[in-house]
């Protein structure tokens, strides 16, 4: 794959690692590489952040043809710079892909978009505890008529932002709203495809939920309204009486990377983890039974967040006195201990640049 780089004569101050916080510094450059229906994908380059022109009849303005992904490089205490199971990413996006008839990328072109751009910016993963460069690629439809079709065209670009923790809550508990009225996603609709369209839906019942002071909502599914599907940016599990629980992937969840190899390090240390319908009710059940122990959720930019209390209509769920639990803690300092190389990466999980 032969990618021109066009560098800035302009480079930026970095920021004061300690003080990020989630998306809102971008770094010196961007990977763009177009898409044709004739041509296939072509003219890979890596210019200068900045911003786009594009022509306002393009399909992602109007119909929303857009899918995006989330992953981040991590700096090891040795300087080095490695990402966490990349390859995913790249699956998810192509799965994404095909459900929102947007053109696929061959694997290896991803990944060495992905690898030749990260070194270009290694500098901009930063070094203060618990902070990241997160990597935002997305495509989106961009052909220039107001037809409604499968498009011809398309763009894929690469964005990187240096970050910090995504909730100003950081690794304590936070507090999430059950929502009874917005629905996020029915099987056979887009839930399980990472696409703009799914946020653009949910952020009505987001902002409703913050200025009661909630950090998020959890979704219940579209149509019995009573089973746990998934928080606006995370997967969520629950600890029920000793068993792991999570929502079965059926169509209409994000199937997470990290709910993924969560799964994957529990069950190899022994635990008890079903993928499952968990309903409203059984966690009240069990919250009065004394038997729901732990709940949090997890994801690329929130980690694995402690939830301290769930609120259900009227009704308050403290869980574990609001905070952090063992299992909890444990999962997080498992993880974020392999991301930064802190701990053995027994299952091959990091990618070294
Ligand atoms: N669910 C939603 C809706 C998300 O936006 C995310 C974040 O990417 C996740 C789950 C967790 O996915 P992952 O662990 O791959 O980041
Ligand atoms: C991520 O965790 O990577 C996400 O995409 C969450 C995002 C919507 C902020």
């Amino acid at each position: 794959m032969n990618i021109s780089i066009t560098k800035t004569t302009n480079p930026q101050v970095k920021p004061d690692s300690s003080t990020l916080g989630f998306g809102k510094v971008f770094t010196d450059h961007m990977f763009i590489m177009d898409y044709s229906a004739d041509k296939g994908w072509h003219d890979a380059r890596i210019v200068p952040f900045g911003r786009l022109a594009i022509h306002p009849a393009s399909t992602v303005l109007h119909y929303g043809s857009e899918i995006f992904e989330g992953l981040k490089a991590y700096r090891r205490a040795d300087g080095e710079v490695q990402l966490f199971r990349p390859l995913e990413n790249i699956r998810r996006m192509n799965r994404s892909a095909v459900r929102m008839c947007l053109p696929e990328i061959p694997e290896d072109m991803a990944l060495e978009a992905l690898t030749t751009f990260i070194n270009l910016e290694k500098d901009w993963v930063p070094s203060a505890n618990g902070t990241s460069l997160y990597i935002r690629p997305f495509m989106f439809g961009n052909d220039e008529t107001l037809g409604v079709h499968a498009v011809k065209n398309a763009t894929f670009i690469i964005i990187t932002s240096p970050v910090g923790s995504y909730y100003k809550e950081g690794i304590n508990p936070v507090k999430i709203m059950i929502e009874s009225e917005d629905v996020r996603a029915v099987r056979g609709g887009t839930g399980e495809a990472k696409c703009g369209g799914n946020y653009a839906a949910s952020n009505r019942a987001g902002e409703r939920a913050e200025k009661l002071g909630y950090s998020q909502v959890l979704w219940l599914d579209g149509v019995h309204r009573k089973y746990i599907e998934e928080v606006g940016a995370m997967n969520v599990m629950f600890k029920i009486d000793g068993e792991i629980v999570t929502p079965m992937l059926a169509g209409s969840i994000l199937p997470g990377i990290t709910r993924k190899s969560i799964i994957e390090l529990l069950k190899s240390e022994g635990y008890k983890v079903s993928e499952r319908l968990i309903s409203v009710d059984e966690l009240e059940k069990a919250l009065e039974e004394g038997k729901l122990e732990e709940a949090w959720g997890c994801g690329t930019a929130a980690v694995v967040s402690p939830i301290g209390e769930l609120c259900y209509k009227d009704k308050k769920f403290v869980i574990n006195e609001g905070k952090i639990g063992e299992v909890t803690q444990h999962l997080y300092d498992t993880l974020t201990g392999i991301q930064w190389g802190k701990v053995e990466d027994k299952f091959n999980w990091v990618y070294k640049l």
